[in-house]
Formats: C-alpha cells, structure tokens, sequence
C-alpha cells in the first residue's frame, strides 16, 4: 500500500455458486494488500464454502443472518460504512435481485442501505449469463453504475467450456481498489460535456530535439477519468501523456502549445466545463531547424531566442459562453503558504478563469507521483477546497467543488 492508498473497508459477498471457494482467493488477496474485509454470505454460499474458512482469512466474523444483530442494524451499519463492496460470485438469482431492488437476506439489504462502489463478478452457466433476463439485469446495474468484472470464458464445472466463468481473484481484487478510488457511485456529470487537457507540450527545436517540460499528465487523466465514471462526456486532449489513457474518454492526441492551442479552440464551445490541467509552454523556440542542429556549425555556444505562446487558459476565459465553468492549473515552486496563495490569486486575475487548482511543484514534488496536495481557489479567490490523496480522489475533490 503506498502512501496515498488509504486501508479500505470492503465488504466482500458471496451468493451461492461452485465458484464461492474462489471467493476465498478475493478476502485473501485484499487482506494481503492491507484492506479490512467484511464476509457477507448468502447462506447457500456457506453450503458451497465454510464460514471457519472465512474467518480465518477475513480475520472478522462472517456474516449471513439477517436475523442476527438487529438490536445494531447490521445491514445498516455494514452497508453505511463500507468503501466499497464486491459480491464474487455473483450469481444469476443474485444478480437479477439486485436489478430489482430485492432486499429478502443481509447481503442484498446491504447492498440496498449503501452508496458505496459496487462491482459484481458474475459466475454461472454460459446459458443463464447468455439468457435475455440476466443480459437485461446486467445491464441495468451497470447503467446504475457498478463494475461488472468478467466472467471469463473457459472451463465451467460441467465438462463443457464457454463464458460464465468466474474472473481469477487478483483481477476482482484490482477492480474493487479501483472502484473505491473512482468514489461512490455518484452520476451527477450526467448529460454534462468536460474537456480536460493533460501532459505537457514539447516545443520543437529541430525534427529530433525538443523544449519540454515533467509534466507526465497523470493528474489530468485521473480527472477525466473521474468525470466519465460520473456521467459525463469526456474528451482528454494530451500533450505527450506519460500515464494510461482512460478508456472511458475521447482522446486527442497534441504535442507542441500551438497545436494544442488550435485543438482546444476548435473545440472549447462544445463543453460545459474546461479543465486546462496541461502545462503549456509560455515560450517557443523563434525558429525551428529543418534538420538537426549539429555542433560542427552551432560552435561553442548555442543561443536559443524564444517567443512567447497565446495563453490559452487567458483565451477561453475570455471568450467562454454564458454557463461555461473553465478552471485553471498554477504548479509552483514557491515554498511558502501564504506567498503561494497570493501568487495564485494574481495568476486567477490574470487568467479569468472561474476556478484555480493551485499545487506545489519541485525537482522531488509534484510529477510522475501517485498523490497530489491541491488547493482550490474560485473567482474571488476563496479557498474553496484544501486536499491531499491519490490523483484520482484528488480529482473526485475537484470535481465536487466546481459548481
Ligand atoms: N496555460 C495556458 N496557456 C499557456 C500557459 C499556461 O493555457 N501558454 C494554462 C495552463 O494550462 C494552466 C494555467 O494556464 O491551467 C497556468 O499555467 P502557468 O504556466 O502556471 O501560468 P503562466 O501564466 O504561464 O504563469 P507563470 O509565469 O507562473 O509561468
């Protein structure tokens, strides 16, 4: 666990289903990578697996009476307090309850009294995952949300083989971190169109050399990331992205300040909300060799002159619409708090834009690391928000704040 993954409360369910001794590897592993886990079993599954197994691995007791610790509200509490909650396997009864709402056992009152993350690992017979109910049931709890994780296609308990499967456990544990980082299923971007720029631009030198700066794009990605798993329509443009690109975004790929400047102006009245995360170059080289720059001709010395790029975030600011929210990055290096704040608040001015998302940067702080420390200024220059944490619940922070 690294530092800006915090210990989560999972609450692992099992319905009833063969692959239920598998569910055994999922506490497991997310035990191993320092997760509190809470077993909540069907109580067929507990004629598939036993509950000392669980708790041995779970070290918490096991769970499945709806009629036990009712005097505490156990499916509340459980519910209420969880991170985020996976049910592996994920049978075809179960997952057809959970499309309608049924609440007839702890697990899937649980499931009803939380808000949390949900992510299901369907296991079953190829026939009952392919039937039109199941498909219509998966993809309601989808719409509302949920990770469906697998099933994978292969040997199914029978003799014969096909889709039905259920997901290995390494695969559901990783999707259960990640739908706990991605934050509580919330659809609020519903309808709303973002554009998120990210990375940072090369200016160009010769055809091989190029003026750069470390801005991997991690924080931009996580936000568009963040914003499509809330409903929006996500379009990430990336100037040279040192991070995965997420599949959830339409993605435009630019490198120099120019390009990205003509993409984003192409594009801007589209959106809703411009988030302009990128580190723009402010400067580019004058000239641009046509072929490489040798040292035979430069000689001793190499003067570059350079002039200055449009400011993008300063542009749009000034020509947005009525209703656009555009918000702005400032990475500083400037070491004292309040100094840094009032640096912000000239760059606000300067910029116009509606929200100022301000982070400390240095040669150890700031790029290619997993956590961010953000602060949130709006257009009076307010502290609107204050956050440390992973990129992605950085970005789920911001997200909440821009309204
Ligand atoms: N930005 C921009 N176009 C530029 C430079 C910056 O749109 N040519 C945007 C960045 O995407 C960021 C914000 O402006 O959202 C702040 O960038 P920064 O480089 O910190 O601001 P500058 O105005 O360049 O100020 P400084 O003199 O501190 O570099």
């Amino acid at each position: 666990m690294t530092m800006s993954e915090k210990k989560l409360k999972v609450v692992v369910g099992i319905s009833g289903g063969i692959a239920a001794y598998k569910a055994v590897g999922v506490a497991r592993d997310l035990v191993l990578a320092g997760h509190d886990v809470q077993i909540v079993a069907t109580e067929s599954a507990l004629r598939f697996v036993g509950a000392p197994t669980l708790e041995a691995i779970s070290h918490n007791q096991v769970y499945s009476d709806l009629f036990e610790g009712v005097a505490e509200v156990r499916h509340v509490a459980i519910g209420q307090s969880a991170d985020v909650i996976v049910v592996a396997p994920a049978t075809a009864n179960m997952i057809a309850r959970l499309a309608v709402g049924l609440a007839d056992d702890l697990l899937s009152t649980t499931i009803l009294a939380s808000r949390a993350p949900l992510v299901l690992a369907p296991a079953m017979h190829t026939e009952m995952w392919q039937h039109p109910s199941t498909v219509a049931n998966v993809a309601i709890l989808k719409q509302r949300g949920a990770t469906i994780v697998g099933p994978a296609s292969g040997r199914l308990t029978g003799s014969d083989t096909g889709p039905g499967r259920m997901a290995e456990p390494e695969e559901i544990a990783a999707a259960v971190i990640a739908a706990a980082a991605a934050g509580p299923n919330r659809h609020d971007l519903e309808g709303k169109r973002v554009l998120v720029t990210a990375g940072g631009t090369r200016e160009p030198l010769d055809p091989v050399r190029f003026v750069g700066n470390r801005s991997t794009g991690r924080q931009g990605a996580a936000l568009a990331a963040a914003a499509a798993n809330r409903g929006a329509s996500v379009t990430l443009i990336g100037a040279n992205l040192e991070t995965e690109i997420p599949a959830s975004s339409e993605f435009v790929a630019v490198s120099s300040a120019t390009e990205l400047f003509e993409t984003v102006q192409a594009r801007v009245s589209d959106f809703d909300l411009v988030i302009m995360a990128a580190a723009v170059a402010d400067y580019r080289p004058a000239e641009v060799e046509q072929s490489k720059i040798k040292k035979e001709f430069a000689g001793e010395e190499l003067n570059l002159r350079m002039v200055k790029n449009p400011d993008i975030l300063a542009s749009i600011s000034r020509d947005r619409r009525a209703g656009q929210i555009i918000v702005g990055f400032a990475a500083e290096t400037e070491p004292d708090d309040s100094a840094l704040l009032e640096i912000a608040r000239g760059k606000l001015e300067r910029k116009g834009c509606d929200f100022l998302v301000v982070n400390r940067v240095g040669w150890s702080e700031g790029f290619a690391t997993d956590g961010n420390t953000v602060t949130v200024l709006d257009r009076s220059g307010n502290i609107v928000l204050a956050t440390s944490g992973s990129k992605l619940s950085v970005a789920n922070s911001i997200l909440d704040v821009l309204h």
